[in-house]
């Protein structure tokens, strides 16, 4: 296997307090890698720090062979963008103009705002639907579309690695599957290796090649979805009951919570009755 991100013995943490610990992880080239677990596991934290955005306490990430602690940030940010969870964006700062950040790292006094620039953002803009709303300050935007405002500068960037912190949570059923799609296509087409954090576990089955789930700190699981969802998992990782069954449109897991609902006590009387 070929691998584009390598973590190797990594901790981290804040403060006193250690959230991942010697965690060793291969990120394969070119496939979908969503990681999963529970709130506060450390999900977030080991994506930021696969950016280079929180340094570790010990250990390394390494970039195709590289360790990112040495890299000079414009290369590196050539070869990998990150959407983190909830970004903040300045005040009247419009659609446009964020989506242009992302090219900030293609620019230098030598090369300045250049034909193939416009024309990575104005295919970020399109691709994530917001050409309507292009000129409209972020600020002002609804929570999901600031959040695809957001997807659109990260693929600006025009990066190999594209990591995404929930990227479709805010998003309506429709505008998730989109922006599923959209990174899937990225994916399948252009062979870009994205590494993503997703709470559904449903959709996180359909479009995955890789799953990684985490607990306490470690990998709990990695592998195929099929490989890794299973009831034990669910209840070891998330601490719950469940029954999985097939997807029936795309053949991978599909895990059906237990829990109360609506028709909980009719059921049970139905089974008592019959
Ligand atoms: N900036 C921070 N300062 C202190 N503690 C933090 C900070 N960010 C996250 N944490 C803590 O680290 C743990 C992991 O957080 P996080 O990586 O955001 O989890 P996840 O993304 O899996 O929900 C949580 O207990 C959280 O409270
Ligand atoms: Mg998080």
């Amino acid at each position: 296997m070929q691998q584009t991100i390598s973590v190797q013995s990594l901790s981290l943490g804040y403060g006193e307090s250690l959230i991942i610990k010697e965690l060793d992880l291969d990120i394969p080239k070119g496939e979908i890698t969503v990681f999963v677990g529970a709130n506060g596991c450390g999900k977030s934290t080991l994506l930021r720090s696969v950016a280079r955005l929180l340094k570790p306490v010990s250990g390394a990430v390494l970039l195709e062979g590289k360790e990112i602690s040495s890299m000079n940030s414009r290369t590196m940010a050539k070869k990998l963008a990150i959407l983190p969870q909830s970004p903040v964006s300045p005040e009247g700062l419009t659609v446009h103009q964020l989506v242009k950040h992302g090219r900030y790292p293609h620019q230098s006094w030598l090369k300045q705002w250049s034909r193939e620039d416009e024309k990575k953002v104005n295919q970020a803009i399109q691709s994530t639907g917001l050409a309507d709303l292009q000129n409209h300050p972020v600020n002002q935007l609804s929570g999901g579309q600031r959040q695809r405002a957001w997807i659109a500068m990260t693929l600006a960037q025009d990066t190999d690695v594209l990591l995404l912190d929930e990227p479709t949570t805010y998003l309506d059923m429709t505008h998730q599957i989109e922006i599923l799609d959209l990174l899937f296509e990225l994916n399948d087409q252009e062979q870009r290796t994205i590494v993503m954090v997703l709470h559904d576990l449903n959709l996180a089955c359909r479009y995955a090649h890789n799953i990684v789930a985490i607990k306490d700190g470690k990998v709990f699981a990695q592998g195929k979805p099929e490989e890794v969802i299973n009831c034990n998992m669910v209840k070891d990782v998330f601490d719950m009951e469940c029954q999985v069954s097939t997807d029936p449109l795309f053949g991978t897991p599909l895990c059906i919570p237990h829990g109360k609902g609506r028709c909980l006590i009719t059921k049970r009387e139905a089974l008592t009755v019959g």
